[in-house]
């Protein structure tokens, strides 16, 4: 895509996990860029993660969901917006495992609103224009012992989470070919770091382990993932954005796997560290549950074609990471805090009583 020096993006989901650490990157390196989060807010998204760039004159906020058409097409006709960078989810697999219909609304209606609203502005010169989808490699289903997911392995979606991230893409796609709509996705691995609401498995474990709480295991705990530090995702989404080419895909992961229960060995090994505790300790509040219905073996990304074409590269070890991860969360009691009250109790209570 040609660069030009004054825009105004829309980045949905702004407020979330990956999304808030997009909006920063952007917000920070690009001052004559316009940068709109439109969040609605959720119990994911929190604008306490922002705080830091919230007076930035470059920065604005919108309070908006995605799943209302006619507030979404007006803003974007009041605001203009050249390109759309869309993280705006339901993004937790045992959520979609209880209310899948939220996910299909979210992830899949959303997301076709705003293709609706972008198809609709940009009818008339798609010069310069771009959807970015930011999607999961969660769609290619599952690994076995070998192999490794690209650009071109078959979508075989096991949890409703990614049957609505898949219909999304393949909406997105289907966009492209059909309006000629100018798009990009990426399919990202597993993503840590810091402002990680703690439902996904590093920070539940880091808070669990704080509180001196069980480390609750689905199955055998044999399962494995390919872990990435969240800023290099966002470096990737960068990347991609200023030098990816029109209708491509880019898989985007750590080079790292890791089998739950080797991971969450080392997390406890870290963290007795870090709070002064007997080595050990913590291991001792590993407790094996019922499985995760539906769960997925094995994830891994070869990210060779984004690694050959745009030069990018995770730039931390996974030690690295998890440490500033922990580091940010024993930093940062009070996040934790606020989040992990209220409604947060009811989820988790029911989530891990089976
Ligand atoms: P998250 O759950 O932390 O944040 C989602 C954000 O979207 C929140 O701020 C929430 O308020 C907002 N949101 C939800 N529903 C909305 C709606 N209807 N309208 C407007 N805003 C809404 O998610 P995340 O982990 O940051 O994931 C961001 C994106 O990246 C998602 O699309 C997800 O599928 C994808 N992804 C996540 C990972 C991962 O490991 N977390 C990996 C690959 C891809
Ligand atoms: O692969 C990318 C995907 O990674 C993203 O698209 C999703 O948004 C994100 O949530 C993540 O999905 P996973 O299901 O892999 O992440 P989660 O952190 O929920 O689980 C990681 C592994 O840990 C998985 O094998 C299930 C296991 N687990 C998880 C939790 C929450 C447990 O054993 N116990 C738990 O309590």
């Amino acid at each position: 895509m040609k660069e030009k020096t004054t825009k105004n993006i829309l980045i949905t989901g702004g407020a979330g996990f990956i999304g808030s650490h997009v909006v920063r990157l952007f917000v920070n390196k690009y001052p004559n860029y316009q940068i709109f989060n439109l969040d609605a807010l959720t119990y994911a998204g929190n604008l306490e993660n922002l705080t830091d760039i919230e007076e930035k004159p470059n920065y604005h906020f919108i309070k908006a969901d995605i799943n209302n058409a006619s507030e979404i097409n007006n803003l974007f006709e009041k605001y203009n917006f050249d390109n759309v960078i869309h993280l705006a989810a339901e993004s937790h697999v045992d959520r979609s495992i209880t209310d899948p219909l939220a996910f299909v609304k979210t992830n899949l209606i959303g997301t076709v609103n705003l293709l609706n609203a972008a198809k609709e502005l940009w009818r008339d010169n798609l010069e310069d224009k771009l959807f970015y989808h930011i999607s999961t490699d969660e769609v290619y289903g599952t690994l076995g012992e070998t192999g490794l997911f690209t650009e071109t392995t078959a979508y075989a979606p096991n949890s409703p989470y990614s049957a609505s991230k898949a219909s999304s893409d393949h909406f997105v796609r289907a966009y492209g070919e059909t309006y000629d709509l100018p798009y990009f996705i990426s399919n990202c691995s597993n993503n840590y770091g810091p402002n990680q609401f703690p439902e996904k498995l590093i920070p539940l474990f880091i808070h669990n382990i704080i509180q001196n709480k069980p480390l609750p295991v689905y199955g055998d705990g044999k399962y494995t993932r390919d872990w990435l530090y969240v800023i290099d995702h966002a470096t990737a989404i960068d990347l991609a954005f200023h030098k990816g080419k029109n209708k491509q895909t880019y898989n985007i992961g750590g080079f790292n796997e890791w089998q739950n229960l080797d991971l969450i060995k080392l997390l406890c090994e870290l963290m007795d560290k870090k709070l002064g505790r007997e080595k050990s300790s913590s291991t001792k509040l590993i407790t094996y549950i019922k499985d995760r219905p539906g769960h997925d073996k094995r994830y891994a990304i070869d990210a060779t074609k984004i690694h050959k074409e745009l030069g990018w590269k995770p730039s931390v070890t996974f030690e690295e990471g998890l440490e500033k991860t922990i580091d940010w969360y024993l930093e940062n009691e009070l996040w934790l805090k606020s989040v992990t009250s209220g409604k947060y109790q009811e989820y988790y209570d029911d989530q891990y009583k089976k």
